[in-house]
């Protein structure tokens, strides 16, 4: 099989037209219609499974979603069905549209200039997702809009937040449903840029260059990515961004490749807020399902984004009118030296052997809104995985006398805070180690009572617990217990007799912090639990369900486990999926303003006697030093 056949080869212009024209073809469409997304669709796990693309497409004067299946490359329609109750994420047009109806309307003219605003075409206005709280509005398509004044046009407008507005756009109708104002808060007034024409930058860094002269050690052929013992295929979803598929090892102790992983990439995300005032008490961005994630993915730049002997990937996207949208350098490849990889001194000898750890990274960048988020794979010579978010950008902020009582925000500036919030990610890992059929286990350390078995009181062992169904799979992370979760292949077995596994390793992170009773709990069910595990379901994919626009709640990973599936029992296990939510509670610093430095966040996938010992024990040194 080449790369231009394989199911999961990621889509190009021609695709994208392909499946634009056969979506037109099988239907007469209105003029109003709109492409939402075009994103490969999950033809399971067979060999020789089809590639076909999946297209989402809204009416904008109805608001009605359908979905094509299409075959690539040859365009056969497979199937084209309407999406009952969708709501599609907001486009570019509606956002753009819901600006000029806001800045048009008497009643928010009125109100700026209730707050000595008059140069209205100044003012940026922000749409966000209105969620679903079962108020009047909400069966109509929305979108609520926020202002910031901006001193001149490239001016930070967060750090100027007109309290108190929010316009209610319809945005079928281009009206406006409802109008807010909560009351005058003087907007704040200092300047927070941070570009170098208003920061002098400092001049204290010595140069640092990193050079390969032969040339990077892995090798992309299409979407596939060979370095060392790894290779993968990459995709970028125009809804959840980069996406690892087939991912392998060729193991020279067993002569073969491995596979590890089917798919491995982030299914949802929401930034939930804790600021309980009436102007922000409904905030709750569902960054993939709400907004594409991928559409809204960075072109990067040598040198900057990314440092070093660099490939990039483009990523070809439907633009909403049918085009296709050509993001370039969007998939960032490339090596890093990242400290020591082992090293021992024996003391008796005197020898040193001491190894570079050396990693392989793929990473994407998404703006939206205010905050960037980028995302992290790394691949290790010790058959480590991991992942890590990068959050920056610039925070949510509120206008607030300085002084003021509020334990929902904390202030950040003359007049000005940033209210309490939590960045919450859910992953589908969709592991495949040493084949399909594994099962999942807890791990927990437990001490043992003190007694004849336990003399000194010392004594600590691993409790394992095996997942027999969804129910029982529903964790959360507790770091006093080192609880850690185990993937594993019965058929398997290592030198010591154990089956292979791979271990999810979660970071130290909170679920959800809103009350169960909250509308966000509901369409966020996902966020209340660290860990879950279900059947594998080719149609599967998103935690909050497809589509979480305006959703009451209960869809996703709350409505497929509802039945507490199986996830097989005996000896043979079943193919699983792990669902892994983690994130930040982000409690805002000073000095976060007013771009808040990296915060970063993750987990690993370790190897668990998937091999027989240090797989990295053959790493070169250092030529001509160690
Ligand atoms: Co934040």
């Amino acid at each position: 099989m080449t790369p231009t056949d394989h199911r999961c080869d990621a889509l190009g212009i021609r695709d994208i037209e392909t499946v634009v024209a056969a979506v037109r073809r099988a239907r007469e469409l209105p003029d109003t219609h709109r492409f939402n997304f075009v994103t490969l669709h999950d033809t399971g796990k067979a060999p020789g499974a089809p590639r076909r693309a999946l297209a989402s497409i809204v009416d904008r004067a109805d608001g009605t979603v359908s979905e094509a299946v299409v075959n690539l490359p040859d365009g056969e329609v497979i199937s084209f069905v309407d999406i009952p109750g969708a709501v599609p994420p907001l486009l570019y047009e509606e956002a753009f549209l819901a600006s000029i109806t806001t800045r048009e309307d008497d009643r928010w003219r009125a109100a700026m200039r209730r707050r000595g605003i008059t140069d209205f075409d100044s003012i940026q206005l922000d749409p966000w997702p209105p969620g679903w709280f079962g108020e009047p509005e909400d069966d109509r398509r929305l979108a609520r809009v926020l202002s910031y004044r901006r001193d001149f046009p490239e001016d930070n407008g967060y750090a100027h937040p007109i309290e108190g507005v929010v316009v209610w756009i319809d945005l079928e109708k281009n009206e406006v449903a409802r109008f807010e104002d909560h009351g005058v808060v003087p907007v704040p007034p200092d300047p927070a840029n941070y570009r170098t024409v208003d920061v002098e930058p400092r001049t204290d860094r010595a140069p640092l260059e990193i050079t390969q002269p032969d040339g990077p050690g892995f090798t992309v052929d299409g979407n596939h990515l060979s370095w060392q013992r790894w290779d993968l295929r990459i995709t970028l979803h125009a809804i959840t961004g980069l996406t690892l598929h087939d991912v392998g090892y060729h193991d020279p102790a067993v002569r073969r490749r491995r596979s590890i992983a089917h798919q491995l990439g982030l299914s949802e995300m929401v930034v939930p807020y804790g600021d309980v005032a009436a102007a922000h008490n409904w905030k709750n961005a569902f960054d993939c399902g709400e907004w594409g994630l991928g559409r809204m993915t960075n072109s990067l730049t040598l040198g900057c984004d990314c440092l070093g002997v660099i490939h990039y990937l483009d990523a070809v996207l439907v633009g909403e009118q049918g085009e296709p949208r050509v993001i370039e350098n969007a998939i960032c490849i490339h090596e890093e030296d990242f400290g020591i990889l082992w090293k021992h001194l024996d003391m008796h000898s005197g020898t040193v052997e001491v190894r570079r750890r050396r990693r392989l990274v793929v990473s994407a960048i998404h703006t939206v809104g205010n905050y960037e988020y980028g995302f992290y794979w790394y691949f290790y010579e010790d058959g480590t995985i991991a992942h890590e978010v990068k959050l920056t950008g610039i925070v949510q902020v509120k206008a607030r006398p300085t002084h003021a009582h509020d334990p929902y925000s904390n202030p950040i500036g003359e007049g000005l805070a940033a209210p309490h919030h939590q960045h919450l990610f859910c992953y589908r890992l969709d592991l495949d180690v040493d084949g399909p059929d594994n099962i999942v286990e807890e791990i927990e350390v437990a001490t043992v009572p003190a007694g004849p078995d336990n003399p000194r009181s010392n004594g600590f062992l691993a409790e394992v617990t095996r997942f027999g169904s969804e129910h029982d799979a529903m964790r959360l992370i507790d770091s006093s217990t080192a609880r850690r979760w185990r993937v594993s292949n019965p058929s398997v077995r290592n030198a010591v007799g154990q089956p292979v596994a791979y271990e999810l390793h979660p970071p130290s992170t909170p679920v959800l912090h809103a009350l169960d009773s909250s509308s966000i709990a509901a369409r966020a069910a996902f966020a209340t639990r660290n860990l879950w595990v279900t059947p594998y379901d080719r149609t599967e994919h998103r935690a909050a369900g497809d589509y979480p626009s305006q959703h009451p709640g209960g869809d996703g990973l709350a409505r497929w486990t509802a039945g507490n599936r199986s996830l097989g029992d005996g000896d043979g296990g079943g193919d699983v999926v792990l669902w892994h939510t983690f994130g930040v509670t982000h409690l805002v610093r000073p000095e976060d303003w007013p771009v808040m430095p990296v915060e970063v966040k993750g987990f690993s996938l370790v190897p668990f006697g998937f091999f027989d010992r240090n797989p990295a024990l053959d790493v070169a040194p250092q030529p001509g030093h160690c």
